[in-house]
């Protein structure tokens, strides 16, 4: 595979949440082994854009393929059985449950059809569920520095960790693309240098991201790429510099500071 071989193409999309257009025609692409931002204002349309890619939403019209196949109407399990993985802006794990047991949901949640299809599995091959609990303790666990928390309620954990958790659960499922909606939002500088290091970690294991964030010296130092939109409309897209030098980026989101 080269470089510059297509992974994602997001084409002209568009959805509409009654009256409200949320994306009014956002188009872009993922190449192998890429790591692409998106970024916008809020309620630009970015998380939405994600919910287009996993299937959560149904967009109006455009198309989205992944890997040269048109992906536009498969159901949300379908694409992830496909290998696109996402976290969640707004945390989504089970805080009763063990760190370990979170991650594991994480294998099959994407690639079954939902939590009844995975408590039937469970019960299903002890050695599949073996050789699935050392891909995570071996591989996910040990990358994250997640092995000792591993028997704990994920409620119990700081918030940091707990997003750490998210992102460790969406790669349980052994994704080609990740996505990942705002990995350090609400983080201090620590935990945010600690994702940094676990996001450069994901990329050496040859994992494609697009990522939306805010933090905009995150998104400057990690990006081969980088998508702006607004209104749910594409504004402009290049490189770091391509991008802070924009001025109508400058204008509605980067602001004066990124002005030479
Ligand atoms: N489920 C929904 N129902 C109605 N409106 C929504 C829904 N999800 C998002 N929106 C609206 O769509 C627009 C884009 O939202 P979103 O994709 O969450 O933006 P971003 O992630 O860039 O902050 C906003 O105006 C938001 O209020
Ligand atoms: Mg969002």
């Amino acid at each position: 595979m080269t470089i510059s071989e297509s992974l994602l193409k997001v084409d002209n999309i568009h959805l509409t949440f009654g009256g409200l257009k949320a994306i009014d025609g956002v188009s872009l692409e993922v190449r192998n082994d890429e790591l692409v931002s998106l970024i916008g204002p809020n309620g630009a349309g970015k998380t939405s854009t994600i919910n287009c890619i996993c299937k959560f939403y149904d967009i109006d019209s455009g198309q989205i393929f992944f890997h040269g196949e048109n992906i536009t109407r498969l159901k949300p399990h379908q694409v992830a059985r496909r290998r696109i993985s996402r976290s969640f802006q707004n945390l989504d794990l089970f805080k009763g449950m063990t760190v370990l047991e979170n991650v594991k949901l994480g294998a099959h949640i994407n690639v079954r059809s939902g939590i009844l299809a995975d408590l039937l599995y469970y019960g299903k091959s002890r050695k599949e569920e073996k050789e699935l609990e050392e891909y995570i303790v071996e591989e996910i666990f040990s990358l994250f520095g997640l092995a000792k928390y591993r028997n704990k309620h994920v409620g119990s954990l700081p918030y940091g960790l707990q997003k750490k958790i998210d992102i460790a659960r969406a790669l349980a499922a052994r994704p080609m693309l990740l996505i990942l909606d705002e990995p350090v939002a609400g983080m201090n500088s620590d935990e945010t240098k600690e994702i940094t290091e676990d996001i450069q970690k994901i990329r050496e294991a040859n994992i494609s991201i697009l990522l939306i964030e805010h933090d905009m010296d995150l998104v400057m130092n990690i990006s081969d790429r980088i998508y702006v939109i607004n209104f749910g409309e594409n504004i402009a897209d290049g490189t770091s510099q391509e991008v802070t030098a924009n001025p109508d980026v400058i204008e509605i989101y980067l602001g004066k500071s990124f002005e030479n």
